[in-house]
């Protein structure tokens, strides 16, 4: 996601902001900048594209004298990439300089506000809200450590901040709710930072920011105080520095082997960010910014045609299961390289709805033109702001998922199916379902970040499961109804990671072949939560065991049974039928994840493989 860098102390700033940016590039971004301060005032640069690029338009900036200030580079989420959207944000005086990682919910009734008292907007962001929230406050007291403390009392949402004002040219603010944030404490100097990453060359001695912290930061001091006033005003908090041991390596990967294994561990938080603004509990409701205007459209829409290629083609099949189940529109899902060539017959009211990570893949891209051209309505779910399916499509709604670095698509692909949820919500609400469906998925919705925490703990179970199975010749994945789809997301994996040819089938289909390739040395992975297709799933395992093949089988905690069948049982929380495969998909991404890594294989770059397909 984006990345912050802020330096404080007696050295030429600008170098050092440049260095930490490069340092923070692996983070995928869009545009890049800085904002220093001088005698003259404060000054800033923003490009659009690399930071090499930012660099040479700093050349003979003369801003040698600088000795503060903070950087940014920024992976849209709210405004398309471009150097007006980049970061750092100012006022409407150009006094006060914020850098910010995460999503102000509320931007638009703030900026809203704030347009109506007078202050001019220069960007699309949600953080230039900040920036005038800050300003508005600085009026009203008396030091830029209260007025970025008050401002963000107005703001809900996410934020890891740092900021500078011309008029208190000593100091860096900094805050922090649930995004990440760094100090980096050195001598006569101290650093700001979103990742150690960016700062590990000048020290590493850091203080870890907690959640609904606020920090000042001066060349040779720092201190930090809770965000809200307790009962006696403001609460100190007593932060001592730790020390970082790991190399820069393992800092990029936040201490992870792989950026597969991190993009894993992020789940969680993904599923908040994808929610995060997004769920209305108390009305059953989904509010999608990017759609809210086209309602009226889509109350009419009578068909959802679905396209994708590779994982996002599989979370395309869940979505239709949603979609058909809970909103009641049929939907179909196709295959972005056939839907392109065969010649899809579309009828007057249908949605072409395509899903991309990347929204660059060459074939769904295509797809998308293909039903332009025919007159459809085209929508996309697409994580990259600004890409060129989220460009092309009439409307559409952007997962929030954050950049995601392994080959293998792991937190994008839950981030799809949260908006394919929520996505279902909004149109099911127009139709038929009810209050109490709506908050019901609502709900089920909110819980799933601490049911992925607690499967995420089974990481040493599902190891040494993985160690069993490293070197199987093959293997045949199962599953019904919503996870007949996670089968397929799984077969993947097998052969993606861990080279392992896999075969996955809607559970019903076993008989009809493939049961034959079933003896003692051909495991399958049954998918078999409790739902309304489990007993179904149960008899197919059963006749598997019948011909002696191994079984890992995937179900609901306290559903003992299947492991007279099985020899390995993997258990999950329970949720909402529809939102199992969210659950359902974090402990086999572990499985196949370990499987690849004893295999010693090269997991964030599969042989032969590459992130985005942008030929045909
Ligand atoms: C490649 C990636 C997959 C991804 C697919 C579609 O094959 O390796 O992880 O699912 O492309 O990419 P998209 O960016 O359109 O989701």
């Amino acid at each position: 996601m984006c990345g912050i860098v802020g330096y404080i102390g007696k050295k030429e700033v600008v170098p050092i902001l440049i260095n930490g940016l490069k340092r923070l590039e692996y983070r995928g971004y869009d545009s890049a900048g800085v904002a220093v301060l001088t005698g003259n005032g404060a000054h800033s640069k923003r490009v659009l594209g690399r930071v090499a690029g930012l660099e040479d338009a700093l050349q003979g900036n003369g801003w040698q004298t600088a000795t503060i200030g903070i950087a940014h580079t920024r992976w849209a989420t709210h405004g398309k990439p471009s150097e007006a959207n980049a970061h750092p944000h100012t006022d409407c005086k150009g006094n006060i300089w914020v850098a910010h990682n995460g999503i102000v919910e509320n931007y638009q009734e703030l900026k809203k506000a704030l347009i109506e008292a007078g202050h001019e907007f220069k960007s699309e962001t949600d953080t230039e809200v900040l920036a005038h929230l800050i300003e508005a406050e600085t009026e009203k007291t008396d030091n830029l450590f209260n007025a970025v403390r008050h401002a963000l009392s107005h703001v809900r949402g996410a934020y890891g901040l740092a900021v500078i004002s011309a008029t208190e040219p000593d100091k860096i603010i900094a805050a922090r709710n649930s995004s990440p944030l760094i100090l980096g404490i050195g001598p006569e100097e101290n650093l700001v930072a979103s990742d150690a990453s960016a700062i590990i060359n000048l020290t590493k001695e850091v203080i870890y920011l907690d959640d609904n912290e606020i920090a000042e930061v001066t060349a040779d001091s720092f201190r930090v105080e809770s965000l809200e006033f307790g009962p006696h005003g403001s609460e100190k908090r007593v932060k001592h520095p730790e020390t970082i041991e790991w190399d820069e390596a393992a800092i990029a990967k936040d201490g992870h082997a792989h950026f597969m294994h991190k993009e894993i561990f992020e789940i969680p938080e993904v599923i908040r960010n994808s929610i995060r603004g997004r769920l209305i509990v108390e009305e059953g409701r989904a509010k999608l910014g990017g759609i809210e205007n086209h309602k009226d459209e889509l109350r009419d829409v009578e068909r959802v045609l679905i396209t994708a290629c590779g994982t996002a083609h599989v979370a395309g099949r869940v979505a239709e299961y949603m979609l058909e189940e809970y909103a009641g529109v049929p939907t179909e899902v196709d295959i972005a390289s056939e839907f392109r060539y065969r010649k899809p017959i579309f009828g007057k009211n249908d949605l072409l709805l395509a899903i991309s990570q990347s929204g660059e893949t060459a074939d769904t891209l295509a797809a998308v033109k293909e039903a332009k051209e025919k007159g459809v309505t085209t929508m996309g779910i697409v994580n990259v702001v600004g890409s060129s399916i989220s460009r092309d499509t009439d409307f559409g709604v952007y997962n929030h998922a954050g950049p995601e670095i392994s080959v293998a698509s792991t937190k994008a692909f839950v981030s799809q199916l949260i908006v394919s949820s929520l996505f279902t919500l909004f149109l099911g609400r127009q139709r038929e379902m009810s209050l109490t469906m709506g908050k019901r998925i609502a709900e089920e919705l909110k819980q799933l970040p601490e049911l992925v925490k607690v499967v995420l703990q089974q990481e040493d179970a599902i190891k040494a499961i993985a160690a069993k199975y490293k070197d199987m010749p093959a293997i045949m994945t199962l599953g019904r109804k919503y996870n007949a789809p996670l089968a397929a997301e799984v077969a993947i994996k097998f052969k993606e990671l861990c080279y392992i040819p896999a075969i996955d089938l809607p559970a019903g289909e076993m008989k009809h072949g493939s049961l034959a390739l079933i003896d003692k040395d051909f495991p399958t992975l049954a998918i078999a939560p409790v739902d309304s297709v489990y007993e179904k799933m149960k008899s197919n395992i059963e006749e598997i065991k019948a011909r002696v093949g191994p079984i890992i089988a995937l179900t609901t905690e306290g559903n003992d049974e299947l492991s007279q069948y099985a020899s390995d049982v993997i258990y999950i929380p329970k949720t909402l039928e529809m939102l199992t495969p969210i659950v359902a998909v974090v402990p086999l991404y572990l499985l196949t994840y370990h499987i690849a890594a004893l295999k010693g294989h090269d997991i964030d770059k599969p042989r032969n493989l590459a992130k985005s397909v942008t030929v045909e």
